[in-house]
């Protein structure tokens, strides 16, 4: 790790005479051009990778979480792929009853038991990191969660809902399992915080903070979803701030992952840059080969336009993301058949107002039926031209990344480059003026006013230099070390 705060006050720039360097150091400290340059062929040097992530003493090679996604479309094929090139892979829970046979005889054993199933399944094809998404509002949320815990993944996601109650933390501690809630803002992080820590004496390990361009459910009214005060970036920076005082208070480093419109590895850069530990992506993995979804509901995204990708007021009373289609305004003008609830899946569910089952419709969707159901997608959709494997994928984001990287580090460069250039220009001037002052000196008794009024401009100017310059560099070698 390098020390840039060593480039201060370090050494005399030249040799002026003592009585003007005197003069010369009462508002310019000096800077050791020596160490810049050291520091600067160190970042030059700098070859950028993609960082590892670290949540509690879980270590993930790649910062990339595949986000779990509901009702069959993450399932053991994607999450395994995901997990084998390094990201952690994500199987969702709900509505995975729906590819057994008796899920509308037994709702609540048919999701249990698919369940376990994946998580097998996911295990037996990569020794790479596991996870879970379960809905916090789930009717059975509790016993998938126990599954989870029982087939010792390495980290369970509770999304759609702030998991407050309830939490068999003793169980998830005793398996070392890591826990992460999924929320939409930084006060919902103090929240879980504040009653976690009363509740369980204890705190999740990270946090998913989902911003307002995800796909799938959000947690956002439309208004917010307008409102560029709720970008990602936004959010992140106060999430940042929340989680550091968090650490101040509790002692505890809770990881933060980012999603909801995270397209690129230069959105990567640009997140991790921000301070978050990784990035939550679920869009584009649905356009994977390894995506468990039917070979249509990938198509759907290929064809999608910009104006396609819209929201919709979901029956869980949430706003959701998707592929309009004529599925959804059938659905919004009361025009769907009626049709009968399998079981009670959601407690707060309102189907028979929305016209239909969201999980019966997307399922089929799933199975390419998009005539009777629709896909959701993340506002980027629309920009995915190919269906690729996960391995191109994850390369694809980590070359994304290093170009991003570069880029700022050839940036930070050239911006030094320029600044030392004008620093040693005025650090020049600064000395020749302290050298004529000290000849007026021993001319006049208070030596040249006017002279030493020029001197003291410049080296207000020069200072100002070293601090732009210093601050710069300081961000290059954040880059470096980060
Ligand atoms: C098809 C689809 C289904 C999703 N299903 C779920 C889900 O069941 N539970 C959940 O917490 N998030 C779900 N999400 C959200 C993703 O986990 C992820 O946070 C989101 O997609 C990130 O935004 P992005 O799509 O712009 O990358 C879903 C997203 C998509 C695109």
């Amino acid at each position: 790790m390098y020390k840039i705060t060593h480039l201060s006050n370090e050494e005399a720039p030249m040799s002026i005479s003592h009585s003007a360097f005197s003069l010369f150091q009462e508002g310019t400290s000096s800077l050791s051009i020596t160490k810049l340059d050291s520091v600067i062929n160190t970042i030059k040097h700098y070859i950028p990778t993609l960082p590892s992530c670290t949540i509690g003493d879980l270590h993930v090679s790649k910062p990339i979480v595949q986000g779990g996604m509901g009702v069959g479309i993450s399932l053991s094929g994607l999450a395994s792929s995901v997990a084998n090139q390094g990201g952690i892979g994500v199987i969702a829970a709900n509505g995975i009853g729906l590819l057994e046979k008796d899920y509308y005889k037994d709702g609540q054993g048919a999701n249990i038991r698919a369940f376990r199933s994946e998580i097998q399944k996911a295990r037996s094809l990569s020794d790479g990191v596991l996870g879970v998404n379960i809905m916090v509002a789930l009717a059975d949320y509790l016993p998938l969660l126990d599954v989870a815990i029982e087939e010792k993944v390495d980290i369970i996601f509770l999304g759609a809902g702030l998991p407050i109650k309830n939490i068999p933390i003793t169980k998830i501690r005793a398996n070392n399992i890591k826990i992460s809630p999924i929320v939409s803002s930084a006060r919902a992080m103090k929240m879980v915080c504040s009653m976690w820590y009363k509740l369980y004496n204890d705190l999740p390990d990270c946090f998913v903070l989902e911003g307002p361009l995800a796909g799938g459910h959000l947690g956002f009214s439309e208004e917010q979803i307008e409102d560029s005060a709720f970008s990602l970036e936004n959010l992140t920076i106060e999430a940042v701030a929340e989680l550091a005082s968090i650490h101040e208070q509790y002692n505890k480093k809770i990881a933060l992952i980012v999603g909801g419109g995270v397209y690129s590895g230069a959105d990567i850069h640009r997140f991790l840059s921000l301070g978050a530990d990784g990035v939550q992506m679920g869009t584009r993995f649905v356009a994977t080969e390894e995506c468990d979804a039917s070979r249509a509901f990938k198509e759907a995204y290929l064809k999608a336009k910009k104006e396609d990708i819209g929201l919709i007021q979901s029956p869980v009373g949430l706003l959701g993301r998707a592929i309009r289609n004529k599925f959804i305004s059938d659905a919004e003008e009361g025009k769907r058949p009626s049709f009968v609830c399998g079981w009670k899946c959601l407690s707060s569910c309102k189907a028979q107002d929305a016209h239909y089952c969201i999980s019966i419709a997307l399922n089929n969707a799933r199975k390419g039926f998009l005539n009777i159901g629709f896909v959701f997608a993340g506002t980027n959709a629309y920009r995915i031209k190919r269906i690729v494997s996960v391995a191109e994928l994850m390369n694809q984001l980590e070359v994304g990344y290093t170009r991003a990287k570069a880029s700022r580090i050839t940036a930070i460069l050239t911006t030094v480059d320029r600044l030392k250039g004008t620093y040693l220009e005025v650090q020049q001037h600064v000395g020749e003026l302290a050298l004529r002052y000290e000849v007026s000196l021993k001319q006049l008794v208070h030596g040249d006013r006017a002279l030493k009024k020029q001197y003291l401009a410049a080296t207000a100017k020069l200072e100002k230099i070293r601090l732009k310059l210093v601050e710069t560099i300081t961000a290059g070698g954040g880059l470096v070390t980060a």
